[in-house]
């Protein structure tokens, strides 16, 4: 048994949620997958890899049951969603999106406000913490390469629910860097778009990642 196991709603079953979900059930968390189709048989092998310590559900029951949500859903369904799943009130809310506009080519929001804001003010009551939107589903797999870890920066204005990120973070061999409040979602969300770019319009592919260094 982990020391502390945490429940974890994890909304959406795609790339980064299946990855982000799965590789936390490994690590001993009890992870419930909020699905539009929880019975689906993607969803059944995602818990089938899960080690026994993930179910699916609905977004409302999952969230309901767990002290930590992931929103791994996309952007443009973000605010009917959270919408839905009642009171969310004292729970942290990780905020994995890109709010990428409709053809891919920049962000919808930015500048004077960001996805992690605006999910902040539909989410009431909730902590919310931005993070896990910088780096590729790849990357979430496996975030080590040889002796370093790739950077996982995060951004929130509760500190007890930024230490539960990091620890997240942490489990899944990244290398969490907190970057300040919320707000500073406006800048680690254009930052995605420079891993988008290099990924996939220069070709890096889905195997490279940004680290950070200091001395
Ligand atoms: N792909 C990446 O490498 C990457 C990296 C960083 C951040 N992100 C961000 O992470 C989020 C998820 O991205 P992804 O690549 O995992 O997407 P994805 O593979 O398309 O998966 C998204 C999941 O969300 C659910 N979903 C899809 N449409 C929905 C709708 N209309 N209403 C409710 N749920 C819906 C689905 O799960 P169910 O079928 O189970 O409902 C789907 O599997 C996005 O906001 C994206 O910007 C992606």
């Amino acid at each position: 048994m982990k020391e502390h196991t945490l429940k974890i709603a994890v909304l959406g079953t795609g790339r980064v949620g299946g990855t982000l979900g799965r590789r936390w059930a490994e690590a001993g968390h009890q992870v419930i997958f909020g699905s539009r189709y929880p019975d689906d048989e993607k969803v059944k092998k995602l818990i089938g890899d899960s080690r026994g310590n993930a179910t699916a559900t609905d977004h409302r029951t999952a969230a309901e049951q767990s002290e930590v949500i992931v929103y791994a859903a996309p952007w443009p369904v973000a605010q009917q969603l959270i919408g839905s799943l009642g009171s969310l009130a004292g729970k942290v809310l990780v905020d994995c999106t890109n709010p990428l506009n409709s053809d891919f080519s920049g962000l919808d929001v930015g500048y004077t406000t960001s996805a992690a804001e605006k999910i902040a003010d539909w989410a009431v009551g909730a902590r919310v913490v931005k993070a896990f939107n910088n780096v590729s589903s790849a990357i979430m797999a496996n975030p080590v390469f040889g002796d370093q870890r790739a950077t996982m920066f995060y951004c929130g204005d509760d500190a007890e629910a930024k230490l539960t990120v990091r620890q997240l973070a942490a489990e899944l061999n990244f290398d969490p860097v907190d970057a300040g409040p919320l707000r500073i979602a406006r800048y680690i969300e254009p930052f995605a778009m420079l891993y988008i770019q290099l990924a996939v319009k220069e070709g890096w592919g889905s195997h490279c990642a940004f680290k950070i260094m200091k001395r």
